[in-house]
């Protein structure tokens, strides 16, 4: 699911970078591509031995591994042999995809709420599973704080993206704590410089009034000056309007996006076209619809 750019950054991570002072986490993995990236890049870097002498699997993977409404397609579009029923598990899918790199991974089938109990210091936190705002604060309350500063990278597969404006306003809430490194894809990457104690992550959805999470979505916007990733943002930020002002606050900012970024409006991919038709759709409806976005997009 992810581009060839995000992959070969995986890969590079694992390869080049990695020292082996903590573990890989890589959650959210569908079939396994990312895994693949970290564990083949892990068997090229000369510290994995090192990090082998503390934990046999340094790369941690986490997948539901439930079969969700529009995988049955995606399977039949790419010609995977598998003809299951939304409901039915692939986990025997991601065990053979893995299996060349079985020995440095520790493969945890099941929702990572449940299964995603970590003791170690984690040197490379890459995040496809935030779907969900729990699942989210999961993460944030679990893994940031066993950071090392200075060092860790967190990837951010679903940043520059039109759903799930959570992820940005809770990434950007810890501002202070990181360095923005960069961009590939719609993937956001982030370097720890400064320890996060735990409990600095525990409840922030009390902690984050309405202004200050429309404060963060427009620090988030701006961390691009690519106008396709600032428009995306920007349809988040509408998204954040609607739920937390209302139909009226989120159609006003709307209309100034159109007007901020004709081009994207008109002449754009039709991936950005989708977008700005889905978010005039979300202002419209009488309803704020849920900031989530589908298990597996
Ligand atoms: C966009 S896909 C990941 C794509 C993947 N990173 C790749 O390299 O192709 C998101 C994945 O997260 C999984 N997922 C969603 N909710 C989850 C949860 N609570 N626990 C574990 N995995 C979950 C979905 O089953 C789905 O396979």
């Amino acid at each position: 699911m992810m581009s060839v750019p995000e992959r070969r950054f995986l890969y590079g991570l694992a390869a080049k970078y990695y020292t082996g002072e903590g573990l890989i986490i890589d959650a959210g993995i569908f079939l396994g591509a990312s895994t693949t990236c970290f564990g083949e890049g892990l068997r090229e870097n000369a510290n994995l031995q090192r990090a082998q002498a503390k934990w046999k699997q340094p790369v941690v993977s986490f997948e539901r591994g439930i079969v969700t409404p529009t995988m049955p397609a995606f399977f039949k579009r790419n010609a995977v042999e598998f003809d299951p029923m939304p409901g039915d598990s692939f986990e025997s899918l991601v065990r053979e995809n893995l299996k060349p790199v079985s020995d440095i991974v520790d493969l945890r089938i099941g929702d990572i709420q449940e299964t995603g109990k970590i003791e170690a210091p984690i040197e490379i936190l890459f995040l496809d599973v935030l779907k969900l705002p729990e699942i989210n604060k999961f993460v944030v309350e679990n893994y940031f704080s066993r950071l090392i500063p200075g060092r860790s990278i967190v990837v951010q597969q679903d940043y520059f993206y039109d759903l799930l404006p959570y992820v940005k306003t809770y990434q950007e809430y810890f501002a202070d704590y990181f360095t923005y490194i960069g961009e590939i894809g719609s993937t956001g990457v982030f370097l720890c410089k400064q320890r996060i104690p735990q409990e600095v992550t525990i409840g922030i959805e009390d902690k984050l009034e309405a202004e200050e999470q429309i404060r963060l979505a427009t620090v988030a916007l701006q961390r691009s000056i690519d106008p396709a990733r600032r428009f995306l943002m920007a349809l988040s930020k509408v998204r954040l309007l609607r739920k937390l002002l209302g139909a009226k606050a989120a159609q006003n900012y709307l209309q100034f996006v159109k007007s901020e970024y004709p081009d994207a409006s008109e002449k754009a991919p039709l991936r950005l076209r989708e977008a700005l038709r889905n978010a005039e759709l979300a202002c419209r409806a009488k309803e704020a619809s849920p900031l989530t976005a589908p298990l597996d997009a």
